[in-house]
């Protein structure tokens, strides 16, 4: 068993080794990963996450044609010293602001053989120390603070923390579903805090333990290694986290669920990538101004849902 750790997690993961098929054909040469999410890659929103967490060490875990992952999150200084000749401060700190913010490092999975595998490339950086995983297709809100939040609730009950979203029942089964403890939840700033029974991944809907879905945060234990080196493939025949947070749990180990009641964008297909976009430039003090005036001009002219347009 685990016990509250006086030392808090530094690291932050981030497995960014998928192949992006729902975004195809613009992912066959650009990791899925730095599609802008209105002018700025995802991935940039969750590195600016975990670093405003107090995760400044981040391990990326890529994989095949990701070069161009590290390659952003490089100097480039023939394009730093063009802008500066220029004087076009405003840009400068924009590039800038993708290597200043955090210090990034890269670990390649080799094969593809899940979240689980791909975690587990991370044990060397991150040692006997908790960390947190972020994964890329949800994205928080800057003035929301699930991670914070996670971060406090692990130094405070040890073991793992997870990440809960209530997505209805009908859409369970594209997530990790979780069963938890009934009763009486402790609320930290908003969010409830909840003791996590049993986790499945992906299950039928009905099977599904609860409506509630594991979202793309997790602050673990660095125990969490030992039990992902022994579990063996699960779904879609990948090594799974979650079956490795159901043994955590089956060995008595503290899991608890965040349940986040924030702004939460999912970028994970085009439709929701589409959704995040609008809203996420729609809330921008120099976009969004513009952008919502033209969209009440565009909603209005809309034709009714069934007419042709021409
Ligand atoms: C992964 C996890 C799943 C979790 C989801 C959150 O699935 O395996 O448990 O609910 O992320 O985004 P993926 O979306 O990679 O299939």
């Amino acid at each position: 068993m685990s016990s509250p750790t006086a030392r808090p997690a530094r690291k932050a993961v981030i497995p960014v080794a998928g192949m992006g098929t729902r975004f195809l054909p613009a992912t066959k040469a650009v990791p899925k990963e730095l599609l802008p999410v209105v002018d700025r890659p995802a991935l940039q929103y969750i590195v600016e996450e975990a670093a405003r967490a107090g995760l400044p060490e981040v391990l990326m875990v890529t994989g095949r044609n990701k070069a161009a992952i590290e390659d952003f999150f490089d100097r480039h200084p023939e394009l730093e010293s063009a802008l500066e000749k220029k004087g076009d401060a405003e840009r400068l700190a924009a590039v800038h602001e993708s290597t200043d913010v955090a210090q990034v490092h890269f670990v390649r999975q080799g094969e593809a053989r899940g979240l689980g595998h791909a975690v587990l490339q991370a044990s060397a950086f991150v040692g006997d120390e908790p960390f947190a995983v972020l994964l890329g297709d949800d994205l928080i809100d800057a003035r929301d603070h699930l991670l914070e939040h996670m971060l406090a609730v692990q130094a405070e009950h040890g073991g793992a923390v997870i990440a809960l979203l209530d997505v209805g029942r009908e859409n369970i089964d594209k997530y990790g579903a979780v069963a938890i403890e009934p009763g009486e939840q402790e609320v930290v700033d908003g969010d409830q805090v909840v003791r996590v029974t049993g986790l499945v991944e992906k299950p039928p809907v009905e099977e599904a333990p609860s409506s509630l879905a594991i979202i793309g945060r997790y602050v673990l234990p660095a125990s969490v290694f030992d039990v992902l080196r022994e579990t063996p493939p699960g779904r879609g025949g990948e090594i799974q986290l979650t079956d490795a947070l159901a043994t955590l749990v089956e060995r008595g180990e503290p899991v608890h669920g965040v349940v986040f009641s924030g702004r939460r964008y999912d970028t994970g297909d085009r439709l929701d990538y589409l959704k995040a976009v609008v809203r996420l430039a729609a809330e921008r003090d120099d976009l969004g101004p513009p952008l919502r005036s033209w969209l009440r001009e565009f909603v209005a002219d809309l034709p009714a849902e069934g007419a042709s347009s021409s």
